[in-house]
């Protein structure tokens, strides 16, 4: 298995307050009276009045992130699309802010298709995702008018192709290649590598004929290449390297065919802090790196500057985000741990069980005071592995107390679960002191909705 996605800190009291916290969490936290408050909300207030477990959700964070990625990537060329990877986080009012700062969105499923079409967000600004596309998502594909298609497999090919000119039209398409690139980050979520579900591999010349199959079949108009080499990605070096072996292979394509590509896609993956030891590389660096990179090989090929795009998910919505808890109950075993328990757990953050994931936790009601101690937070399943946040420093705890736990904004509402038929938390999006609850809290009844007797 490669590196865990965040070092472990030794397990020690760090006597760290919030102020030493700002690296993880949302860009608007502050400290006032003792409480941790974000987006001039009090996350003490807000987690007494709308109960707890919370996932709390900074819109200005958001929206930072957003316009970093526009601004940094067509500061080197004009023309690329800053494509925000839905499966990170997904709601509807979301997707409003996506649209209104110019973005596109990356669905991934038919689930995520109709949150979009809900959102009226502009299906011409849509790239579809997946390894195994039903002939059902496709064609909802189709009817909706997506923008493009990134094609994974022959056998989706020739389907879409048929059911394209079925319907008289021509669909635009990405073909997704692996540029056998390992790219430095936790092996689950590491995608880029020739041993991979996802894509054409480029050894035994799979992707040079999709490329060739593509622009035989009638209903697709092949627009160019697809890539995403892994997540959490701290070393850019990851994707210049992918770069230089895409643009190299765009070139062999022109060699073999005569057809020039025309958009180049990237994937995401840029890295977050999630503990005070990650030193993520900023989305100016990593624009750079991309766009130039694709800008200067392609050049050196003697091939025109292709579209580009970039699918952030994480890095959007991450450290925009926390979860607050309330601790029902701490167990001190003398000489091995310290358990805080709280009223959530692996179904709404599965990243801790899921990858070893580690996070910065805080008591948000003594945000001033420092982190004297050491517990394990744990959550309320019936499972010993249901733990958030092993070994976390922590201000003296007591029951009753607030615990926010840092930088969950992507991947964990997203993969939430039922579990224990545990209701999912609420979702409350804060922005110049206002909270608007985007997602309510589900209950008992939402847990029962498709049961039939
Ligand atoms: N584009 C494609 C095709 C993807 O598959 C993904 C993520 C992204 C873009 C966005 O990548 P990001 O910028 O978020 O790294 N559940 C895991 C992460 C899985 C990522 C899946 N694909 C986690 O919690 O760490």
């Amino acid at each position: 298995m490669g590196r865990p996605t965040t070092p472990r800190p030794p397990a020690v009291p760090d006597d760290l307050t919030a102020a030493d916290l700002m690296s993880v969490l949302p860009s608007t936290a502050d400290v006032e009276n003792g409480h941790l408050w974000i987006g001039g909300v009090d996350m003490v207030k807000l987690a007494r009045e709308q109960g707890t477990a919370l996932y709390v959700m900074d819109e200005a964070s958001i929206r930072q992130q957003l316009r970093d990625y526009v601004k940094w990537t067509r500061f080197h060329w004009a023309d690329v699309d800053v494509v925000y990877a839905g499966k990170a986080f997904m709601s509807l009012a979301m997707l409003k802010i996506v649209a209104e700062e110019d973005c596109c969105l990356d669905v991934s499923s038919g689930g995520e298709l109709a949150f979009a079409r809900r959102a009226d967000f502009p299906m011409e600004r849509i790239y579809v995702h997946g390894n195994n596309k039903t002939d059902l998502e496709l064609a909802e594909c189709l009817d909706a008018g997506v923008g493009r298609i990134v094609v994974d497999s022959f056998e989706e090919m020739e389907r879409l192709s048929a059911m394209a000119e079925a319907r008289g039209t021509q669909q635009r398409i990405l073909i997704r290649v692996t540029p056998g690139i390992e790219a430095d980050t936790h092996d689950f979520i590491m995608t880029g590598a020739e041993d991979s579900k996802f894509g054409f591999g480029m050894n035994e010349g799979l992707a040079m004929r999709a490329v060739k199959r593509a622009l035989e079949l009638p209903g697709l108009d092949l627009a160019g290449l697809h890539m995403h080499i892994g997540s959490q990605i701290f070393a850019l070096q990851s994707f210049t390297k992918a770069i230089e072996v895409i643009v190299h292979f765009m070139d062999a394509i022109r060699d073999a065919t005569g057809w020039v590509v025309r958009e180049l896609d990237t994937g995401g993956g840029l890295g977050i802090a999630y503990g005070l030891p990650d030193e993520p590389s900023t989305i100016k660096d990593y624009g750079k790196v991309i766009v130039d990179g694709i800008k200067e090989h392609a050049e050196t090929h003697g091939l025109p500057v292709p579209k580009m795009a970039v699918e952030p998910g994480r890095s959007i919505v991450a450290n925009a985000g926390v979860t607050l808890y309330t601790v029902g109950s701490i167990k001190e075993i003398p000489n091995i741990r310290t358990y805080v328990a709280v009223d959530g757990g692996m179904s709404d953050n599965i990243r801790t069980s899921l990858y070893d994931a580690h996070y910065e936790a805080l008591i948000a009601n003594k945000a001033d005071q420092p982190r004297t101690m050491v517990a394990t937070i744990a959550g309320k399943h019936c499972e010993s592995g249901d733990i958030v946040v092993t070994d976390a420093p922590l201000q003296d705890v007591e029951v009753g107390d607030i615990v926010c736990v840092c930088a969950t904004g992507a991947y964990c509402q997203s993969m939430s679960s039922n579990y224990n038929k545990q209701v999912r938390p609420a979702v409350v999006m804060v922005n110049d002191g206002e909270a608007r609850v985007i997602v309510r809290r589900e209950t008992y009844d939402d847990l029962m909705k498709c049961e039939l007797g």
